[in-house]
């Protein structure tokens, strides 16, 4: 049995499921691959090499590519493991079989990492959740892996990896500050999503980004960006751009998808074109040392870099994708050799606190109240009283929640109505009562509904004309486990469209929204409910 490693065996699915701390410990190691392969210093490359005669990658690409399945084709060559490949236009894919049952069959054959290219967002995380479980169950002897290839519009980690690398390499290797400016598609290229997350390697990062209006890096990047403590500006093209003083030494192309857009868009085609698209004329205004890149492929009649600046100090773009194939190797190695045998974080763990959200409120000793709600409505002799809904909020939105609370815990058909109040001393804050007389059953399962649609609530269940169960319902920090609920995002593989067996899952963020465990898709509360299937 080889030595293992904390990096044994783990999937890459977004940047982030590497640390900081791995990632600088990757980007060293591939400097000293780099090097040796130079030197051809064969007893370096050698402790690189994968020794496993049992491994190998399995390449299942959904989407065309030539950088990312090569360079992992050349790695695992280096590695002299076994490539093997799925031809997705022969596969059962195209009898409809889902990415579960596909990836069950291969994870049967052999054990090795997946590498997964698809327009499907997220599918990776569910793959390596899935398959692990299906590993257990049949007692496969490793668990398989999988690397993000590419995911849609949501992540590019391995060429984050490369593209992390580069410019460190044009630093000299410092990670104390970044200045980039990110040009073009910032729409939907995943490569620059996937610098949200990936540039915390830098210890201060200012990001400009320079694209026309429908073209511009999606709010939710930004806000990670902003989260994460890089100073970010906007830019609507790269005229605009150079009209200031402070202009970035890095530049990051990438290529317009307006392929991928509306005919409206496509009118303008020429104009988004103009504004993302680097010009002889502008040459003077760039300052001396100022490196270009671009993930490629760059496209042969409209490239944002025009091939005219290949031969110029300007190109860092060839260096940056011959960078992929050092990178590649070293992840490889550090997943299924031993590169990291010895490596040791330095961050401490954190431990996972179970988090009560449903609180049963001790009555013992409560005098009971006259009346359990007022203004005009009856007190219940028997039933439910769910309190204080949307408390603070408009009167029409908490009518419009009621009823979507209503419906969520099955209660339409029963009797009692919802009622909007101003309760207690607090005259203007209004805030919701729905309440159903009669024999009404709530299971624990019900009251995790409760608190995911209406945190903040109270529940009351009276038993003869008494509050015989009291519960305050908080925010969970995760919502799951509810058939009706799939991500919002059509292109995620947990949108109920897409037909997967995906169960939804949302985990609760800093600010109380929740992200797609999949895509990573952010969602208010109301918004996951209000998508959910009847
Ligand atoms: N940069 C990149 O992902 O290139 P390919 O699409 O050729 O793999």
């Amino acid at each position: 049995m080889k030595n293992t490693s904390v990096f044994t065996g783990r999937s890459l699915c977004v940047i982030e499921d590497f640390t900081k701390e791995e990632r600088l410990y990757l980007f060293e190691q591939a400097r000293i691959l780099k090097r040796a392969m130079e030197e051809q210093d064969e007893a370096t490359l050698s402790r690189f090499r994968i020794d496993d005669r049992d491994f190998g990658i399995y390449e299942v690409f959904l989407e065309d590519s030539t950088r990312t399945k090569e360079s992992f084709r050349n790695a695992a060559n280096f590695h002299h493991a076994k490539v093997s490949e799925l031809n997705s236009d022969s596969s059962s894919f195209n009898k409809g079989e889902s990415y579960a049952d596909t990836f069950f069959t291969l994870s049967g054959y052999s054990n090795t990492i997946f590498i997964v290219r698809s327009r499907l967002e997220g599918v990776c995380r569910w793959l390596e959740e899935s398959c692990s479980a299906y590993a257990a169950r049949n007692r496969l002897w490793r668990k398989p892996a999988f690397i993000n290839a590419g995911d849609g519009r949501h992540e590019h980690p391995t060429q984050e990896l490369l593209d992390e690398f580069t410019f460190l390499e044009d630093n000299d290797y410092s990670h104390e500050e970044l200045h980039l400016a990110l040009v073009g598609d910032l729409f939907h290229g995943r490569t620059v999503h996937s610098k949200a997350d990936g540039l915390t390697i830098f210890n201060r990062v200012k990001i400009d980004l320079i694209a026309p209006p429908e073209l511009a890096m999606p709010e939710l990047y930004v806000e990670k960006m902003v989260d994460n403590g890089f100073e970010v500006r906007t830019f609507a093209s790269i005229d605009d751009y150079l009209d200031q003083e402070d202009v970035a030494k890095k530049w990051y192309f990438t290529r317009p998808q307006l392929e991928r857009m509306g005919e409206q868009i496509l009118k303008r085609e020429a104009q988004l074109r103009h504004a993302i698209t680097f010009r002889r004329d502008l040459l003077p205004n760039i300052a001396e040392g100022t490196k270009f890149y671009h993930p490629l492929p760059r496209h042969k009649q409209h490239p944002t870099i025009p091939t005219f600046l290949d031969s110029t100090p300007l190109n860092g773009w060839e260096r940056q994708s011959i960078n992929g194939m050092y990178v590649r190797i070293v992840l490889l190695a550090m997943i299924a050799g031993t590169i990291g045998s010895e490596f040791k974080s330095s961050v401490v763990p954190k431990s996972v606190q179970r988090e009560e959200y449903i609180h049963e409120v001790d009555l013992a000793g409560r005098q009971p109240k006259e009346k359990v709600i007022s203004e005009g409505v009856q007190p219940i002799h028997n039933g439910l009283v769910i309190d204080h809904i949307l408390r603070g909020e408009d009167p029409t939105s908490i009518r419009d929640h009621m009823r979507l609370i209503s419906s969520v815990l099955g209660l339409d058909e029963a009797k009692g109505g919802e009622w909007v109040s101003t309760g207690g001393k607090e005259r203007e804050c209004f805030k919701g009562i729905i309440f159903r007389p009669g024999n009404v059953e709530l299971s624990r399962k019900h009251l995790k509904r409760l608190a995911a649609v209406a945190p903040g609530c109270t529940l009351n269940l009276i038993k003869d004309g008494a509050v015989a169960h009291k519960y305050r319902l908080s925010l969970p920090p995760r919502i799951y486990n509810f058939e009706d609920l799939g991500c919002t995002n059509e292109a995620c593989i947990s949108h109920p469209d897409q037909s997967e067996g995906v169960p939804a899952l949302f985990l609760r963020r800093h600010d109380n929204h929740f992200v797609c465990a999949y895509c990573e898709k952010p969602h208010t509360f109301k918004e996951i409910w209000k998508s959910r299937n009847k």
